[in-house]
């Protein structure tokens, strides 16, 4: 399995990550996992969805994130590759078994939407979209198209690219914030950075709302198509 993860394309870059933490690799068990889930819910709450704190910290939301990327951020915030003052006590209180079970508890809760991904041509008027499909190929940017990574419609990406449709926005703008500062540098070859860098202020809200508010505008299109459809 993972000889073959590493072999295909974008694999590649991944493989430094893994290797980067090797636990893992360990088998989770959800029950035991929930147990250990007794103090995450004070920030990410009983149903793993986090919540947006427009004045604060958000927490973000765990539920129907792959295991192997829950794993892999705990043992990055343990390891200072992540830093988050929020965090680092309740990733330490656990062990690799622990993080393993959190992790399988937390990826079966309730998945993150599916959402069509259909090919539409992204509309060159509607900033937010074209940067999430598109990218900034302007002078001075070279931004790659969210979508290259995290899928069509920010839906993830295998184990390694996390869905952003439906994350809060506060959530989201954070993790540009701390990569342009530094503060998180867990991600393979950099890729992360390379981006958040890039973005300017305006780019980092208008991409967070677009993907926090993606699957309830998706899901009202989709009304309004059928009320089309039945007239
Ligand atoms: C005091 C509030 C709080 C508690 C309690 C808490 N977290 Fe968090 N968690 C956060 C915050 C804030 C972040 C975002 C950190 C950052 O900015 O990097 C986060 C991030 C995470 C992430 C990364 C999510 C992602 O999309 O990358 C995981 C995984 C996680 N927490 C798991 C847990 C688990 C498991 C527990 C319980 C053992 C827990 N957290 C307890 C506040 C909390
Ligand atoms: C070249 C690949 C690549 C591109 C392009 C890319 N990302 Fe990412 N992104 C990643 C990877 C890999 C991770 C996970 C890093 C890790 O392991 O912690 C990630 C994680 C994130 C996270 C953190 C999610 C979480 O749950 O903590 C956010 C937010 C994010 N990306 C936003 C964006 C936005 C917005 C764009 C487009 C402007 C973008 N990304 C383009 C590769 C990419």
């Amino acid at each position: 399995m993972t000889s073959k993860r590493i072999a295909s394309g974008l694999g590649l870059l991944l493989g430094a990550g893994l290797a980067a933490s090797q636990a893992v690799a360990l088998e989770g068990d959800a029950e035991r996992g929930e147990a250990a889930a007794g103090t995450c819910v004070a920030c990410h709450q009983a149903d793993g969805m986090g919540m947006n704190n427009p004045n604060g910290e958000s927490w973000p939301r765990l539920a129907g994130l792959p295991a192997a990327y829950i794993a892999k951020q705990l043992h990055d915030i343990k390891e200072g590759r992540r830093e988050s003052p929020s965090m680092m006590p309740f990733a330490n209180m656990l062990d690799d078994q622990q993080i393993a079970d959190v992790a399988a508890y937390y990826a079966e809760l309730e998945p993150w939407p599916e959402l069509p991904t259909a090919y539409h041509a992204a509309d060159p008027n509607d900033e937010a979209e074209w940067l999430a499909e598109r990218g900034d190929w302007a002078e001075g940017r070279m931004i790659p198209a969210c979508s290259q990574c995290h899928g069509p419609n920010g839906q993830g990406v295998g184990d390694s690219f996390p869905p952003l449709a439906g994350q809060h926005a506060g959530y989201i703008v954070s993790q540009l914030e701390a990569w342009r500062e530094g503060k998180r540098h867990n991600d393979p070859n950099d890729l992360m950075m390379g981006v958040a860098e890039r973005l300017d202020e305006a780019q980092i809200e208008l991409i967070a709302d677009y993907y926090a508010t993606l699957p309830e505008r998706i899901a009202a299109q989709g009304d309004a198509a059928q009320e089309e459809d039945g007239q």
